[in-house]
């Protein structure tokens, strides 16, 4: 069978969207709305997951939900041409998560590492979402019979388990795939993650071996995409270097991950390769690249912050976007749910 070629990808509304999120996975959500039908997602679901001092709780989870989705419309995404949503509004995603719950194996979900990580020492005190978090993940985009994914290099072990769970229900359904007459036992697309461009892996600006990550203790490990001007020069500015100079080739940053990590992000905002960002700095110190890196970050995303302001001052509007973005999700979903249940064999109302 072949698949329309359709995007989908999630953000949690955690608080602190960060650098990382905007160039591992943000800009390219922008640049594939060139070239995709694309389907981008505030996965409320997701963050409750976690306890709810980490997602705010029913008072802070709106705010949050709202800024993300300001932080997607900031930086370029078009609502109107594509579809932008919060999940929880889409019955789907949870009824198809249940049937995959039934697909995926116990084994499968004890090697995802992110639940390892998340979970802690204290594994037995965590959540049986946390724990199911991947299939729900799964859930999301082949609900929408997703083909690519954009994301950063930290979920490329949920997408292949995204690709494994498609792949067994297409296996253990196939007969019913065929004689529904849903197509030769391809159901589902196995969905291809797009990890792409110098900066898939943004790290923490006080530690180049930690990912940048919203739930760093330090805020100066982050650049959040709400910082103003002032508050990104004092970040870059007070980013851990070494005491050499930058190298003047990719491979002098193999053992400096401060330095290529401010190389990465440096290529990322300007649209060029580490090789060509060295090419004009190699050589020098750190103290003149840190000027033109804050003097690139603040001119990139001061209109963002600035623009996520004015959004999040108008709740009416934002929410009108997600209301109107569901609907539109919905209509895709429902069909793929219709098929799913025949596929399985639930009795429904025609
Ligand atoms: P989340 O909300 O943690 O992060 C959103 C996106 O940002 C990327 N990212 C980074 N990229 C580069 N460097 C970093 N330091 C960095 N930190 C975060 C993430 O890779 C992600 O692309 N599970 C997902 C949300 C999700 C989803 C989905 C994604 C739910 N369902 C379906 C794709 C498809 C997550 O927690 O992302």
């Amino acid at each position: 069978m072949a698949f329309v070629e359709r995007v989908f990808s999630g953000v949690q509304p955690t608080g602190n969207l960060h650098l990382g999120n905007y160039l591992g996975a943000i800009v390219n959500f922008v640049k594939m709305q060139e070239t995709h039908n694309c389907i981008y997602c505030v996965v409320d679901m997701h963050a409750i997951t976690m306890p709810t001092d980490v997602w705010g709780g029913p008072t802070g989870l709106p705010r949050a939900t709202r800024e993300v989705t300001a932080a997607f419309i900031a930086a370029g995404i078009d609502p109107k041409k594509h579809i932008v949503f919060n999940q929880s509004q889409v019955s789907g995603h949870a009824e198809l998560a249940w049937i995959f719950n039934c697909v995926a194996r116990i084994g499968w979900l004890n090697r995802m590492t992110q639940f390892k990580e998340k979970a802690g020492k204290d594994r037995e005190n965590a959540s049986v979402g946390l724990y199911d978090y991947p299939v729900l993940m799964a859930a999301d985009i082949l609900l929408y019979r997703a083909t690519h994914v954009p994301v950063g290099e930290d979920q490329k072990q949920h997408l292949e388990l995204a690709r494994d769970i498609a792949q067994k229900f297409n296996n253990d359904f196939g007969d019913s795939i065929r004689s529904n007459g849903f197509g030769d036992g391809l159901f589902f697309p196995q969905p291809e993650p797009f990890i792409t461009g110098p900066a898939t892996r943004v790290m923490s600006l006080r530690d180049g071996t930690k990912k940048m990550s919203k739930s760093d203790a330090s805020d100066y490990s982050r650049i959040n995409l709400t910082d103003d001007a002032d508050m990104i020069a004092q970040k870059i500015r007070k980013a851990k270097t070494d005491p050499e100079p930058l190298p003047t080739e990719e491979k002098g940053l193999e053992t400096r991950p401060e330095a290529d990590n401010l190389v990465g992000i440096y290529a990322a905002l300007s649209n060029r390769s580490k090789a060509e960002v060295l090419r004009e700095f190699g050589g020098g110190q750190f103290s003149s690249f840190k000027n033109a890196l804050v003097e690139l970050c603040v001119a990139k995303l001061a209109p963002i912050a600035a623009d996520m302001k004015r959004l999040t001052a108008d709740p009416g509007y934002v929410d009108s976007v997600l209301i109107d973005g569901a609907e539109r999700a919905t209509a895709i979903a429902a069909e793929t749910m219709a098929m799913t249940r025949d596929i399985v064999g639930f009795i429904r109302k025609r």
